[in-house]
């Protein structure tokens, strides 16, 4: 199969690609610059210079492909709520060239958006469309597609990770250096759920495979972690003192995360596992942030 890859270049997407490759499919790699098309070539990969503002550029490498794995986004937080409407228009534009056919369109959300009640794992089955994240723009987008005719299917991601970059927790550990303490919140039981950046990327190779429709995959190798272990861990490789801090002080200590922090986001996969036969094996997020080079991570 032919697979338009947005974010081909990015984390997860430059993990697809080979996983990809090596089941058999064409990548034609969507990117904005000549260092993303050379890097997509070297990888095996067709590049296609565009760029999610460029809604025509996304139309015509869905046209040309046989399925689309949607995973760019402009990760610009001080933007956040502009970036999530921009991946509005992206999903729009991707399904327009998809609308009346049979090729998947594969898209990206979070773990969040199936948390039922506070404190319960989120699960696929559940779209709590009352999800004060903005990024629920993208799956409402995406079922609106789906209303149109499109076939689309959702991977949802927890704190995606390797030993140099793990999701929320990039930013985390960048803001714990600049205030010189690693802190949670209370007693720092709310859990992030996680999984191994490979992992994550066969998971995508696996739903595209499956070809179906209207259905949310989670991506969760591990259900919950607590913010207190994360603290610790970071802590530890920072050499910095670990604090709790209480529910008044977490804006002025996590800033534009301070959201994310209090929040409790335990997920479970228990369906994902079973319809994909997806069993993760990568190392769990506590390991690969204590084999991290934090020393690296300040220059990154
Ligand atoms: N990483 C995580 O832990 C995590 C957790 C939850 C959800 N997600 C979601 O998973 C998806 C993939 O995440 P990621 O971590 O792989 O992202 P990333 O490393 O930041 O990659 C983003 C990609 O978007 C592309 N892009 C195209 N136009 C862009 C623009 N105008 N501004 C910025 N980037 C642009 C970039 O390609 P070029 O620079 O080559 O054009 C790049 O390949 C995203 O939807 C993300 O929100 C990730």
């Amino acid at each position: 199969m032919r697979v338009f890859l947005t974010g081909a270049t990015g984390f997860i997407g430059s993990r697809i690609v080979p996983e990809l490759l090596a089941a058999g499919h064409q990548v034609l790699g969507l990117t904005r610059s000549e260092a993303g098309a050379r890097s997509l070539a070297a990888a095996g990969a067709e590049p296609h210079r565009g760029d999610i503002e460029d809604l025509d550029s996304l139309r015509d490498g869905a046209a040309k492909s046989d399925a689309v794995i949607h995973t760019a986004f402009d990760h610009n937080f001080s933007n956040f709520v502009a970036n999530c409407e921009k991946d509005k228009r992206v999903i729009e534009a991707l399904g327009d060239a998809l609308a009346g056919s049979d090729r998947l369109l594969i898209i990206t959300s979070g773990v969040g958006m199936g948390s039922a009640e506070h404190g319960q794992p989120a699960r696929e089955d559940v779209f709590n469309t009352d999800h004060a994240n903005p990024r629920i723009l993208s799956e409402l987008t995406g079922a609106a597609m789906a209303e149109k005719g499109v076939k689309v299917s959702v991977v949802r991601l927890p704190q995606v990770h390797d030993t140099v970059k793990q999701g929320l927790i990039t930013p985390l550990i960048e803001q714990t250096r600049a205030k010189g303490v690693s802190a949670y919140l209370g007693e720092g039981r709310n859990r992030w759920s996680a999984a191994h950046v490979l992992d994550v990327a066969r998971l995508y190779r696996l739903a595209l495979d499956k070809q179906e429709a209207g259905v949310r995959y989670n991506a969760v190798a591990e259900e919950g972690i607590s913010m207190r272990e994360i603290a610790e861990v970071i802590g530890g490789g920072l050499n910095v003192p670990v604090v709790s801090l209480p529910q008044e002080e977490a804006a002025d200590h996590f800033g534009w995360l301070s959201i994310f922090a209090a929040m409790d986001l335990p997920a479970s996969s228990e369906w994902t596992r079973a319809h994909l036969g997806w069993q993760p094996t990568g190392p769990g997020l506590i390991a690969d942030l204590e084999l991290m080079d934090y020393s690296q991570a300040a220059a990154a």
